[in-house]
């Protein structure tokens, strides 16, 4: 007996070692990229995700649900992970909010039922409300409901879902505002291959009237997706503002895939484009800002947004393990004159220029490239760099991020002015993902606004924000070699600048 006893643990013992021996080959099989992922930007723990969904500011919290594989680092089983914040730079990960059954949990948004008009729910506790597409695979996309008395940690899907359902295949990504003037909630979803957004009015979330569909006007060469309808401020003109209306668009790229804006007014039926209906406004033109939408309920009204920082073009190849996917940095938004009209006006939040900062330089003029020396102490942290040109005569300028050991490894991001283009040149960055991913990204000089350019630089990811927040570029890199000095250079000519500034971003 005590033999056979002995044989069985000894048995089981020889089973655990081979249990732990197979776990750490196939985790070692894929080794982790712990030194691409954003220190400050949000990503999952583990496993893919994709669009940010649900963005609600509530109780002294910023919370985050998201397109979520809960059980793989690809597509699929799509669910809401969920993470929250205090300061935007902190993420907490929390469990899977909304699972997924029969049905896939898609893309939508949580707004709060302050005067619980749904009915759902506890009368006596606080209500959010998350309403989002319903996708039966190759079948039918709807848009149903789910509600939460806890702030948000678990949620109970409403009993007589669908809440919307118009019989299409293609339907989806509802974003949701309340509109004072005409004191009901407005729904903006996306018919995607129609290139059309449809407006739906509701007094309690749950009966939806069609008031009105914007479509045919813009870019339509590829499917829109993820709209959202939202009121933005005209800086320097007190009092102003205008409606904009965003949408993203995805498909086999020609030009480019990312997300395009309407400015005009919207009366609580209808959005009327103030612009003519060809015209083309893109918000940002990095390959990886995609899905952005804004947080419902935030503290002083003001619109904040943030988007998946990755292209469906080359997401299935990006190389991070155990995650794939990011969020973008959280940018608050307005609308500012231009010689072309309205423009779109991004800042990076926080808001950095409040801060104090690691390092600061007045007046400096760079003829050739200057060594950042400075900067080895920031070395794989996160941390942004402002600055802001006085004078030039040079044909290019701006920041090059060169590998040490290897002279073919380097980023770029500056300014042509001969070509009066602002560009991310990720070329020879590292990992080359797709043909898509080596291309140059690069977006027009907007006239009468500073030159002067705000980067931030997290890890894989890099964010410019040029001219004042009026010229957007986020384009993802995976360098290969471990160390890299920034220098700023100026290319056959002079570059006077006001001033350098950079901030640690702890
Ligand atoms: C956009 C999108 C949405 C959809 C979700 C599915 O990236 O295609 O339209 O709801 O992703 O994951």
């Amino acid at each position: 007996m005590k033999i056979l006893f002995k044989s069985i643990q000894h048995l089981s013992y020889l089973g655990c070692l081979l249990v732990s021996l197979s776990l750490t080959f196939s985790l070692s099989a894929q080794n982790t990229t712990e030194h691409w992922r954003p220190a400050v930007h949000f990503s999952p723990k583990k496993n893919w995700t994709n669009d940010p969904n649900g963005l609600i500011y509530f109780k002294g919290y910023y919370h985050v649900f998201f397109q979520h594989n809960p059980k793989g680092n690809e597509w699929g089983n799509m669910s809401w992970g969920h993470a929250r914040s205090k300061d935007l730079l902190h993420w907490e990960e929390l469990p899977i909010a909304i699972p997924h059954g029969e049905e896939f949990i898609f893309s939508g948004c949580v707004v709060w039922d302050k005067n619980h008009v749904s009915g759902l729910g506890e009368p006596n506790k606080d209500l959010l409300v998350a309403i989002y597409t319903a996708d039966y695979p190759n079948k039918k996309q709807e848009q149903h409901l789910a509600y939460s008395n806890d702030e948000g940690l678990t949620w109970k899907k409403y009993g007589h879902n669908p809440i919307l359902d118009i019989q299409l295949l293609n339907f989806r990504d509802p974003n949701i505002i309340w509109h004072e003037a005409s004191k009901q909630y407005v729904m903006s979803v996306a018919k995607p291959l129609e290139r059309s957004v449809q407006f739906y009015g509701s007094k309690n979330l749950l009966a939806w009237d069609l008031l009105s569909e914007f479509s045919n006007q813009g870019e339509l060469e590829m499917i829109w997706e993820c709209p959202s309808l939202v009121e933005l401020p005209i800086e320097g003109r007190e009092n102003e503002s205008k409606w904009v209306l965003f949408n993203s668009s995805q498909g086999v790229q020609k030009g480019f895939v990312g997300m395009q804006y309407f400015v005009g007014e919207f009366n609580g039926k209808t959005f009327i484009n103030e612009n003519s209906s060809d015209t083309k406004l893109f918000v940002d033109f990095g390959k990886d800002f995609y899905a952005a939408i804004p947080f419902y309920n935030t503290q002083e009204k003001e619109v904040l947004w943030l988007a998946w920082a990755l292209s469906w073009q080359y997401a299935k190849e990006q190389p991070t393990f155990p995650w794939k996917g990011q969020m973008s940095s959280v940018r608050k938004l307005s609308l500012v004159d231009s010689q072309e009209g309205l423009r779109l006006k991004q800042v990076f939040q926080p808001d950095f220029s409040q801060w104090e900062p690691t390092f600061q330089a007045k007046d400096i003029s760079i003829s050739k490239p200057k060594i950042l020396n400075g900067m080895k102490m920031l070395q794989g942290k996160s941390y942004v760099i402002d600055v802001e040109v006085e004078e030039t005569n040079a044909d290019r300028w701006g920041f090059r991020w060169q590998s040490v050991d290897n002279p073919q490894e380097y980023t770029l991001v500056a300014f042509d002015e001969n070509k009066k283009q602002w560009f991310i040149d990720r070329s020879h960055s590292g990992k080359v993902l797709s043909p898509g991913f080596f291309k140059l990204d690069s977006a027009p000089w907007v006239e009468g606004r500073p030159r002067q350019m705000r980067v931030w630089v997290d890890h894989s990811m890099i964010e410019l924000l040029a001219q004042d927040g009026t010229v957007a570029i986020s384009s993802l890199r995976f360098p290969v070699s471990s160390k890299e000095n920034l220098s700023i250079f100026s290319e056959k000519g002079k570059l006077d600048l006001k001033q350098i500034t950079i901030w640690e971003v702890k």
